[in-house]
C-alpha cells in the first residue's frame, strides 16, 4: 500500500456480503501470520472491578464458524474473569488501512482438551517461554523479573524443557455474536454491523452511520 493510500484510508466493498467476507478474510489472515494486519488486538473481559482490556495475539479465526482464538496463561486474571463471566469484546485496528474491527461474543476456556493439545503442539518453542513463570502472571516481585525459573537458561531451553509450560497454557475461544467494521476514509467513513445467532447464523447485517 502506498503512502497516499495510507492517508486516504480504505473504502469497503459495495455489498454487505462482500464487507463481511472481507472482514473474516482479514481476521483469518491476521490469525495465520505475524506479518499480516490484525495479528494482534485488544480483548476486554469483565471482572469484579469492572471491565479490563489487554493486547493479545490473534492466534486464529474461522469465518464460517464465527470464531477467533487467543492463547493465555491459566493463572492470569483474564482466565479467572472469563471463567466467571464469558462475555468478551475484541478491538483490532490496522493503522495503514485505517480499518477497525470490533467483535463481541462468548469465550470458552480450553486448557485440558484436544484443542489445547493441538495449539500447544503448534506453539513455537520461543513462544512457550512465557508459560514457564514459576508464579502467576501479575504476582508482585521485589526485583525486576521474567518470572522464569533460575534453571531456565538458553542452554537448557530444549523442547523437552518447554513442556513444563503445558499445564499453564490455555486457548481462549470466542464465538462471535456481533461484528462491526469501521472504514476510515478521507472522503467519508463507512461502518457496518452484523449480528450472529447462537448457531452462527447471520441474523442481520446493516450499514451504520459511522
Ligand atoms: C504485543 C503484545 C502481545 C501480547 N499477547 C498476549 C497473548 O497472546 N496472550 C496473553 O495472555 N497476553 C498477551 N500479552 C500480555 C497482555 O497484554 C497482558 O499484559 C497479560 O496477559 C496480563 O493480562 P491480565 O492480567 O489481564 O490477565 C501481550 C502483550 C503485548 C504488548
Amino acid at each position: 500500500m502506498s503512502r497516499a493510500e495510507n492517508r486516504e484510508g480504505r473504502l469497503p466493498p459495495e455489498s454487505l456480503d462482500a464487507v463481511e467476507a472481507e472482514a473474516w478474510a482479514f481476521l483469518e489472515a491476521g490469525g495465520r501470520s505475524f506479518r499480516a494486519p490484525f495479528h494482534s488486538g485488544v480483548i476486554g473481559t469483565l471482572g469484579a472491578e469492572g471491565p479490563s482490556t489487554r493486547v493479545v495475539i490473534l492466534r486464529g479465526a474461522d469465518g464460517p464458524r464465527r470464531r477467533v482464538w487467543c492463547h493465555t496463561d491459566t493463572r492470569s486474571p483474564k482466565f479467572a474473569e472469563i471463567r466467571a463471566d464469558p462475555r468478551v469484546a475484541w478491538t483490532l485496528y490496522d493503522e495503514p488501512s485505517r480499518l477497525q474491527f470490533r467483535l463481541w461474543g462468548r469465550a470458552s476456556l480450553h486448557h485440558d482438551d484436544a484443542l489445547a493439545d493441538e495449539r500447544w503442539a503448534a506453539t513455537a518453542m520461543n513462544s512457550r517461554k512465557i508459560y514457564q513463570a514459576v508464579v502467576a502472571p501479575g504476582t508482585v516481585s521485589p526485583v525486576p523479573t521474567t518470572g522464569h525459573p533460575p534453571e531456565l537458561d538458553d542452554e537448557r531451553w530444549t523442547l523437552e524443557f518447554s513442556e513444563r509450560g503445558r499445564p499453564n497454557f490455555a486457548v481462549v475461544e470466542t464465538v462471535v455474536t456481533r461484528l462491526e467494521a469501521l472504514y476510515l476514509h478521507h472522503a467519508g467513513h463507512r461502518r457496518i454491523g452484523i449480528h450472529y445467532g447462537a448457531d452462527g447464523q447471520r441474523l442481520s447485517a446493516d450499514w451504520l452511520v459511522p
